[in-house]
């Protein structure tokens, strides 16, 4: 596909409102994503006040309340909880260090795994999953924010090698997951291979695909596309 300079990825300062634009495209479709977040937080809030305000003193609509308090309470928490795991990578200020963040910090669990211990199988498969959560969020900003764009900017080669990087990624996890869960031995050189590939894929992203892809953008672009990255984050998160 042809190269549109004129694209935008986001639409928080998009000057561009054509039609087939990402200005109208990710960018509103995406924005509007935001507010019904915003707005269901607030629903819970106002349906809890009103029943509270109706039918004040039945218990049974008492224990109601108290539930919905609850569950309001359950989703700030998931908020914050998702705020805080995205916080590193919004931190970094532009999608490629947040990337370049994620990758160090998936190093460190990837270091923590190798010293753990064959006998203590519980704990193992805790940092697996730590492991498993922290690439499926990274892998899930890329695939479908990140590597759409590479695509769009003419590098859709490299964007389905990349993607088939994460599959092969996925699969290592998996065996790796069974592993532990069958208490089977291999763990060490299985792990060793899953970060073999992992190390191969990060080195292409931060030393090919991402460097040229971030030299082909505005620094408009370049922030639309960070603002994108952290809200996919932040979705999945
Ligand atoms: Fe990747
Ligand atoms: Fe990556």
């Amino acid at each position: 596909m042809a190269h549109d300079s004129t694209r935008n990825y986001d639409n928080g300062t998009s000057s561009k409102s054509g039609s087939g634009s990402y200005g109208s495209g990710y960018g509103n479709g995406y924005g509007s994503s935001q507010r019904d977040y915003q707005g269901s937080y607030g629903d819970y809030g106002s349906g809890h006040n009103g029943k509270g305000g109706h039918q004040a003193g039945n218990s049974t609509t008492s224990a109601l309340i108290a539930g919905a308090a609850g569950f309001g309470l359950g989703l700030l928490v998931l908020a914050g909880r998702k705020a805080a795991f995205q916080a590193p990578t919004y931190a970094a200020g532009d999608w490629f260090e947040g990337l370049k963040a994620e990758h160090r910090a998936a190093r460190k669990l990837f270091d923590a795994l190798a010293q753990s211990s064959d006998e203590d199988h519980k704990k193992r498969g805790t940092m697996l999953m730590e492991l498993q959560y922290a690439i499926s969020k990274h892998n899930i900003q890329e695939e479908y924010v990140v590597y759409c764009v590479l695509a769009e900017m003419g590098q859709a080669d490299v964007a389905e090698g990349l993607n088939a990087d994460h599959f092969e990624l996925k699969q290592g996890l998996f065996e790796l997951e069974m592993i532990v869960k069958e208490q089977r031995g291999g763990f060490a050189d299985k792990l060793a291979e899953v970060r073999e590939a992992f190390e191969s894929h990060v080195r292409e992203e931060e030393e090919e695909a991402f460097p040229t892809l971030q030299a082909s953008l505005s620094d408009e672009q370049k922030k639309m596309l960070t603002n994108r990255m952290n809200r996919e984050g932040f979705k999945v998160a």
